[in-house]
């Protein structure tokens, strides 16, 4: 008999595990409290931007292998296993995450199970500590007469590519405290382990830490390369370069090594800021400075790129400035801690005539920053430019000539703030062309109209 599966939460994580669970072959029920978001998704819609995902949805929805519901009660009788993934995201006015959601989704699902055996998998990003704290809520909360059990799970999926991700991770890491908790999870991750994944089966705490150590990675990683760009800028230098070739070390490896404006988000900025608040709740104020200083680096490019807009521009004020790209990275919609969206608005409180174009992010940066200009091409917002930004690196933009832009632009003038376009290419061009890592000074002719 194959397992009952639900998945509360219907977010990035949530929508995507549900879809991915049932395309392994079984029956989901995905839950929601939000009874717009569980109409969309059970006609098939998804209400965010993601590659390969919504026709994945409306082939389980068609199947009758995948469900929508608000009612917790439902799941609780049916469900043999219920991954929660619903957000954490960083505490209104402070550094730590936001654990509401977890908790009442944790609470009401234990008191609405009926059925005896059924295993909680929390999925969502968390604080160390926090799955010993849920196993005991659950034990309190649940019906005496029936065991239920808690694992955890963290997941590593990227968005633009969170179906590959889930379907085919590099890894598989689980938390458990019961040898039968674990046999259920290899249950569940049949596939993945005929494929030999690795599979690392450990305690609640180590769980929990890997993928809060994972994305502090990441995010240092990114900052130390950016730490060299404010280097290069100052001495000369070319950090692409340098990245290759210190990538070339397999020890260090070629990947999130690129400089530009930065990382941005729903996770790693306030991953990095969850963990340090953990670790000082323990005591540990010094363990994990280090990330303060990853987050000062990283937040500090994207006053490199208003800077250097002022460098090119001198007074912002009335001067049209076209912003390409406003999600926090290509293939998404999300806006989330997004540099793009933070390079814009913070050009726009200098006095700039801000025209914003992004392939799929204009709507959910309208909600959030609607007196920005919002243009529906890269032509429109480029039009009549006197400096044109380019700060996610969407195929569109990374395809963008000199000659494409020849006759729009007021004035020849560019920043590439993630560093993907050749610089030779626009200067012979006649453009004033700065770039992030880059030693800029402002060429005489720059004045130019185009
Ligand atoms: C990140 C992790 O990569 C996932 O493994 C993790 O599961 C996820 O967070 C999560 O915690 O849920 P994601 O937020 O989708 O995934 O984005 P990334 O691909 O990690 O990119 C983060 C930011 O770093 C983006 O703004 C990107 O532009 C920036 N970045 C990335 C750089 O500035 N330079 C690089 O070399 C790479």
């Amino acid at each position: 008999m194959t397992l009952n599966i639900s998945v509360i939460g219907t977010g990035y994580l949530g929508a995507t595990h549900a879809a991915c669970m049932a395309e392994l072959g079984f029956d989901v029920i995905g839950v929601d409290v939000d009874p717009e978001k569980i109409d969309a998704l059970s006609r098939g819609e998804l209400p965010f931007h993601e590659p390969g995902l919504p026709e994945l949805i409306r082939k389980h929805v068609d199947s009758g292998r995948l469900r929508f519901t608000t009612d917790m009660a439902e799941v609780g009788a049916w469900g043999d296993v219920h991954f929660i993934a619903v957000g954490t995201p960083q505490q209104q006015g402070g550094t730590g995450a936001d654990l509401t959601f977890v908790d009442a989704a944790t609470t009401s699902l234990a008191r609405a199970i009926t059925k005896d055996g059924a295993l909680i998998v929390g999925k969502s990003t968390v604080p160390v500590g926090t799955a010993a704290r849920l196993y005991d809520l659950v034990q309190a909360e649940k019906n005496p007469d029936l065991t239920v059990s808690l694992a955890w799970n963290p997941e590593f999926l990227r968005e633009g590519f969170a179906v590959e991700d889930t379907l085919r991770p590099d890894r598989l890491v689980v938390g458990t405290r019961k040898p039968e908790d674990e046999a259920t999870l290899r249950e569940v991750y049949a596939e993945a382990l005929e494929r030999e994944t690795p599979w690392i089966s450990t305690d609640f705490e180590t769980a929990e830490l890997v993928k809060v150590a994972a994305n502090a990675f990441l995010a240092t990683k990114i900052s130390f390369i950016n730490a060299f760009s404010e280097v290069t800028e100052t001495v000369g230098g070319d950090i692409t370069t340098l990245a290759d070739a210190i990538g070339f070390d397999t020890r260090i490896g070629r990947k999130f090594l690129n400089a530009g404006v930065g990382f941005g988000g729903g996770c790693l900025p306030k991953d990095i800021r969850a963990l340090q608040t953990r670790v000082s709740e323990l005591g540990l104020d010094h363990t994990m400075r280090f990330l303060d200083e990853m987050d000062q680096i990283n937040l500090r490019r994207r006053e490199r790129v208003v800077s250097l807009a002022e460098q090119i521009l001198g007074d912002l004020n009335g001067k049209k400035v076209a912003v390409l790209g406003i999600t926090f990275k290509p293939l998404s919609d999300d806006v989330r801690d997004s540099p793009g969206l933070d390079v814009a608005a913070r050009l726009f409180n200098s006095g700039a005539d801000v025209a914003v174009y992004d392939p799929e992010g204009n709507a959910n940066a309208a909600k959030r920053f609607p007196r920005l200009g919002y243009a529906d091409s890269l032509t429109s917002a480029a039009t009549d430019a006197d400096l044109v930004v380019l700060t996610t690196e969407w195929n569109e933009f990374k395809q963008l000539t000199p000659q494409a832009l020849e006759g729009l632009v007021a004035r020849r003038q560019f920043i590439d703030a993630r560093n993907v376009l050749s610089a030779r290419e626009w200067e012979q061009a006649g453009w004033t062309f700065a770039q992030l890592g880059r030693h800029f000074s402002q060429p005489q002719s720059s004045a130019a109209s185009a």
